[in-house]
C-alpha cells in the first residue's frame, strides 16, 4: 500500500538529487561571492525539500523567505492563472533574488513572478529550478541555473504533487497516467 506501486519510473534517485543539488550549491557560492543582500526565495509547496537541501549547499550569509503561488488546482496542467496565496514577507530593494522553483514547465509562473520581482526593485533575479521541461515552456523564461531536464511527463516526489500527494516520496519518478486518469 506504499508509493512506490504509483510510480512508472524512477528518473532521478535520492543520491543523484543529493549530488546535483550540492553542485548547484556550489556554483551558486562561487556566482555570488562577496553580494551582501542575497535572498533565496522559495515558491511554496513544491521547492520545499529542494530549498532544505539547497540552502544547506550554499556557503553565504543569506536570507530565506517564502512565496505561495496557485496556478494548477487538482490537475495536471497549467491554467496560466497565477495567483498569490502568501506573499513575500520582506522588502526586496536591493537584494539579490534567488527564485528556488520545483520544476519550470509553461513557464506561466516565472514569467508572472520575474516582472513582480523586478517591480519590488530586487538588485538582481535569478531562477534556480530543479527541474526543467523545456518541451513545453510558452512563456520566454529560462533558467540561470537548472537541475536537471525532464521529459513531458508528470513527475512526482521531492517536493513535487500530484493533487497535493507523493511529496514526500525521497526520489523523482514518472506517476502512472492511471493514477490521474491520463
Ligand atoms: P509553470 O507555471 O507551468 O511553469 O508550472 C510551474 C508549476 O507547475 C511548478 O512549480 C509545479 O508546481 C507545477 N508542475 C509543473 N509540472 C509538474 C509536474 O510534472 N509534476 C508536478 N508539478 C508540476
Ligand atoms: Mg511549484
Amino acid at each position: 500500500m506504499g508509493m512506490e506501486q504509483d510510480i512508472e519510473q524512477v528518473l532521478f534517485t535520492e543520491e543523484q538529487l543529493r549530488s546535483r543539488v550540492q553542485a548547484l550549491g556550489a556554483e551558486i557560492t562561487r556566482d555570488f561571492q562577496g553580494k551582501d543582500k542575497l535572498l533565496l526565495l522559495s515558491i511554496l509547496r513544491g521547492s520545499y525539500i529542494f530549498m532544505a537541501d539547497l540552502s544547506r549547499a550554499i556557503d553565504l550569509p543569506c536570507l530565506v523567505d517564502f512565496l505561495s503561488v496557485s496556478s494548477y488546482g487538482g490537475g495536471t496542467k497549467s491554467s496560466g492563472q497565477v495567483e498569490i496565496k502568501k506573499d513575500i514577507s520582506m522588502d526586496l530593494e536591493g537584494y539579490h533574488v534567488i527564485v528556488v522553483e520545483d520544476i519550470l514547465d509553461s513557464g506561466n509562473t516565472l514569467y508572472y513572478l520575474m516582472d513582480l520581482l523586478k517591480l519590488r526593485k530586487a538588485a538582481s533575479v535569478s531562477i534556480c529550478t530543479l527541474l526543467d521541461k523545456p518541451e513545453r515552456r510558452t512563456k520566454p523564461i529560462t533558467a540561470d541555473y537548472a537541475g536537471f531536464t525532464v521529459p513531458d511527463a508528470f513527475v512526482v516526489g521531492y517536493g513535487l504533487d500530484y493533487d497535493q500527494k507523493y511529496r514526500n516520496l525521497p526520489y523523482i519518478g514518472i506517476l502512472k497516467p492511471e493514477v490521474y486518469g491520463g
